[in-house]
């Protein structure tokens, strides 16, 4: 199992390009079940998910050929409406084929994900949006079975905001008859991006970005291309590590207008921030400030930015209170920040934080991808070497991220473990 060995305490310069983002890509990519013709997706990033994704679609029939940073998916002759347990255990998104294939063939079978790190995270809404589309819908041996003839506009109000469960229910509505409404619909913009590469392979949606979501159902998509929005959740953490750190960055190849959350939280902390239509650029010298934050759905704060705001925190001037809304157990990192001598209290969804003026290098290990991004910001700071092990969860959703921070003045490399056989 490869390590990061991080060298603490040097300042970050240079420039970074931000890659596609993966929460974007991963439901594009199963979209391409869609389509009875060749879809070519550009900005891919090259991650752990997406190779998974492509391992799962190729299974069903779909050719994939990949070329400078995109991919080209054809779907004209799937022989296989099954997610099987063993790649939808290692990747949870892998429930997004769920909705195409029920829309485009009538069938799926789908290994439910079961729990995960980082809370319950079940999938009732996707199977209660399916069902008022008209699928039946019955668990069979831990697997989602759905059926079909053809799916039926409907419209669905989710009992909570769900972003996969809202990009299913597109995915799905795209080719039912009629028109859906998703009510409650989930803002985020990967949602967004998902709807702009459906419309370009012939659906018809508007809405998207709001909580109401309205699809008019086509009969057929057709062939087309998308290039994957930028990753935003890589972005804010480079944000976050540069916060942390001090230096000063550029990134370029961002979209800093779905950044907000973040760059409102680190201009708190005190870092000085600028930004232009694709590239935001920030500095930070000294320490940084304390400064709450609670998770929401977007345009709140992004769950998956807690971990490193909180390794911020760690090291900030003064106290501050974390509160995390939409998991309920994303607090693993706490354990192991605590181990580089942070001082947080966390009781239930709230965690205190009172910085510390340093942090001291120890082992530590990754628990989830984006409680390993918050360890590698903490390294970055503490004094010493730190070992983050278990990077098999960073490596899931951050493109080359030890390069990326070496080539900006980190001590950060890869330490590859051989296993014996
Ligand atoms: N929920 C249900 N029932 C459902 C669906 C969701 O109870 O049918 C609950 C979840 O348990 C959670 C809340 O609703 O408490 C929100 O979950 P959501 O469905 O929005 O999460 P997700 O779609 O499974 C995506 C991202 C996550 C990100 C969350 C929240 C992808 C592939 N994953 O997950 O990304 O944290 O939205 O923004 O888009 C990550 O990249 O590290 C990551 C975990």
């Amino acid at each position: 199992m490869d390590k990061l060995l991080i060298h603490g305490g040097r300042r970050l310069n240079g420039e970074v390009r931000i890659s596609g983002a993966k929460n974007a890509a991963l439901p594009i990519l199963c979209a391409s079940l869609l389509v009875p013709g060749t879809f070519r997706i550009d900005n891919v990033p090259a991650l752990q998910d997406t190779d998974t994704t492509l391992k799962l679609l190729e299974r069903m029939g779909v050719r994939s050929v990949r070329e400078s940073g995109g991919v080209t998916l054809d779907a004209s002759s799937v022989t296989h409406l099954e997610a099987a347990y063993d790649l939808v255990k290692t990747m949870r998104a892998s429930i997004l084929v769920l909705g195409p294939l029920v829309a485009r063939f009538g069938e799926a079978r789908v290994s439910l994900p079961g729990g995960c790190a980082i809370g319950q995270r079940p999938v009732d809404q996707h199977i209660k949006g399916l069902q008022l589309l008209g699928a039946e819908i019955d668990i069979e041996h831990g697997y989602v079975v759905a059926r079909a003839k053809r799916l039926r506009g409907a419209r669905i109000v989710t009992d909570m905001v769900t972003v996969t469960g809202t990009e299913n229910l597109m995915m799905a509505a795209v080719l039912a008859e009629g028109e859906t409404v998703i009510e409650n619909a989930a803002r985020e913009p990967e949602v967004v991006d998902l709807a702009q590469a459906l419309v370009a392979l012939g659906a018809r949606i508007r809405g998207a970005g709001t909580d109401r979501i309205v699809i008019e159902g086509v009969s057929a998509l057709h062939g087309g291309s998308h290039r994957v929005m930028s990753d935003r959740i890589e972005a804010g953490t480079f944000l976050c590590a540069v916060a942390a750190a001090g230096g000063e960055l550029r990134l370029t190849g961002c979209q800093p207008d779905t950044l907000d959350a973040t760059l409102d939280k680190l201009r708190e902390a005190g870092l000085r921030i600028e930004t232009g239509a694709d590239w935001v650029s920030a500095s930070m010298s000294g320490r940084p400030k304390a400064f709450n934050l609670r998770t929401a759905p977007y345009p709140g704060l992004a769950t998956d930015m807690q971990a490193q705001l909180m390794a911020v925190n760690c090291v900030a001037e003064g106290t501050s209170v974390i509160t995390e809304t939409i998991f309920e157990n994303r607090f693993m990192h706490v354990q192991e920040m605590s181990r580089l001598g942070a001082d947080i209290d966390a009781q239930g969804n709230t965690a205190v934080v009172r910085g510390v003026p340093a942090l001291s290098g120890a082992i530590v290990m990754a628990t989830d991808l984006r409680a390993s991004a918050g360890l590698v910001i903490a390294g970055l700071v503490a004094q010493g070497d730190t070992l983050v092990d278990r990077i098999y969860h960073l490596d899931r959703g951050y493109e080359r991220m030890e390069r990326k921070l070496a080539s900006v003045g980190a001590s950060i490399e890869r330490v590859r473990t051989v296993v014996e056989s």
